[in-house]
C-alpha cells in the first residue's frame, strides 16, 4: 500500500511504486481533471503540483512522491492564486476544446505563486512545455497577465 497526499487528504492506494502518478490520480482515486495527452512528458496536459512545483504526472512514478503534497486542478478552487487564475481564464475566454487547459492553468498558477509579477519572457518560459493544439497561446498570456495584475491589486 502507498499513502498519497492528494488535494489535502491522505489516500491509501493498492498500487506498486512504479505506477505513474497520473494513473493513480485518475483511475485509482478518481480525480479526472488531470488529462492524459502524450504520456511522455512532452505536452503538459497532465500537469499537477508537487509541493507547489509544476510536474508532469504521466512520467512521475508514484513511489517518488510519497510524503509530498500533490495538488490537481480539481482542488484549485481552494487556492487563492488558483481562484484568480481560473477567473482570468473565464473572463478571457481562453479555452477552445479545453483539453489542455487544466495543465495550462496548473502551470500558470505555479508560476504566479512563485513569481506574482512575471515578465512576458518569464511567462513564455514557464508555459513553453504546455502545448495547445487549438492555438490559444495568446489568450493564455493575456489571462496570466490579468491574473498577475489582479494579484497585485489584492483581488481574491
Ligand atoms: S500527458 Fe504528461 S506531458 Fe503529455
Ligand atoms: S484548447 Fe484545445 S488543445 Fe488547448
Amino acid at each position: 500500500m502507498i499513502t498519497l497526499k492528494l488535494n489535502g487528504q491522505d489516500h491509501q492506494l493498492d498500487v506498486t511504486e512504479d505506477v505513474p502518478l497520473l494513473w493513480a490520480i485518475r483511475d485509482v482515486v478518481g480525480y479526472t481533471g488531470t488529462k492524459f495527452g502524450c504520456g511522455m512528458g512532452l505536452c503538459g496536459a497532465c500537469t499537477i503540483h508537487i509541493d507547489g512545483a509544476p510536474a508532469r504526472s504521466c512520467i512521475t512514478p508514484i513511489g517518488t512522491v510519497v510524503g509530498q503534497n500533490i495538488s490537481t486542478i480539481d482542488n484549485l478552487h481552494n487556492d487563492r492564486v488558483g481562484q484568480l487564475v481560473q477567473k482570468a481564464w473565464l473572463e478571457t475566454a481562453v479555452a477552445q476544446c479545453g483539453y489542455c487547459q487544466g495543465g495550462q492553468i496548473m502551470s500558470a498558477t505555479a508560476l504566479l505563486k512563485n513569481n506574482p509579477k512575471p515578465t512576458d519572457e518569464q511567462i513564455e518560459e514557464a508555459m513553453i512545455g504546455n502545448i495547445c493544439r487549438c492555438g490559444t497561446y495568446n489568450r493564455i498570456k493575456t489571462a496570466i497577465r490579468q491574473a498577475a495584475s489582479q494579484l497585485q491589486e489584492g483581488q481574491a
